[in-house]
């Protein structure tokens, strides 16, 4: 596999085998994605592998936690801008529409959307997860290396015939995640991501998520 497939062929998946990841390869993976540049260098990614009992816990934890509420417990960071702006919001607006009309499920069946996005704290039925973590000190800057950090593990993932879904969701409830990993208190949580092998009949993986055109967003300048 080259880059160009490896990009062309990740995609989110939201529903895996029941299939075990290799330890050995989730292990060289996230040693390898550490190749991802940073800037100078400082490699400001925290990662958390796991599987088995513990993923259990935290699947079972953030699930009492979604019945009872805890106060003391707020999420890391506001996901998106409030009142996201076009083009942005319609390409959000469009995943969700997209996601669930492949799911069969209609726009005013809120229980129904709701039941989908509690998948997520499932991990999507995947057998093997990692959360990533970024010292609260950081600022912006290391915030976007995590983001090149993901994209490589997730590319090496590929090329291992492994699938993910990078989870943002997780960082609604990082006291409750916290309590089974044990993060040191100076870590906030970034995302989690589930990693496993993509379920090809699923419905939920059945759609191509849709890209703005290059003219929206990318500008060249002294070119013919
Ligand atoms: C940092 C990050 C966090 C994300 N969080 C979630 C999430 O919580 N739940 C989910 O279903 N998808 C999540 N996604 C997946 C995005 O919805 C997805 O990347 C986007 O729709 C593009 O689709 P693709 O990944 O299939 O190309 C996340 C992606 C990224 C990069």
């Amino acid at each position: 596999m080259n880059v160009t497939e490896a990009v062309q062929s990740r995609r989110s998946v939201r529903a895996f085998l029941d299939k075990p990841v290799p330890q050995a390869v989730l292990r060289e993976t996230i040693a390898l994605a550490a190749r991802a540049p940073s800037g100078g260098n400082v490699q400001p990614w925290h990662l958390f592998a796991v599987t088995g009992e513990p993923q259990r816990q935290i699947a079972e934890r953030v699930a009492q936690r979604i019945q009872r509420a805890d106060p003391d417990e707020r999420p890391e960071y506001a996901i998106y801008p409030p009142k996201l702006w076009d083009p942005h919001r319609s390409a959000r607006f469009e995943l969700g529409e997209q996601m669930y009309a492949a799911l069969g499920i209609a726009r005013d069946d809120r229980l129904g959307r709701l039941q989908q996005f509690a998948r997520n704290y499932r991990f999507f039925g995947a057998p093997a997860a990692v959360f990533c973590y970024v010292d609260r000190r950081m600022g912006p800057p290391q915030w976007s290396d995590l983001g090149m950090y993901l994209q490589t593990l997730m590319l090496l993932l590929r090329e291992r015939g492994l699938d993910s879904c990078a989870q943002e969701c997780w960082s609604v409830y990082p006291k409750t995640v916290a309590s089974v990993l044990q993060p040191s208190p100076e870590l906030m949580l970034f995302c989690g991501m589930s990693i496993g092998y993509a379920d090809p009949d699923a419905p939920v993986n059945g759609f191509r998520s849709q890209r703005l055109p290059e003219e929206a967003f990318a500008h060249f300048v002294g070119f013919d």
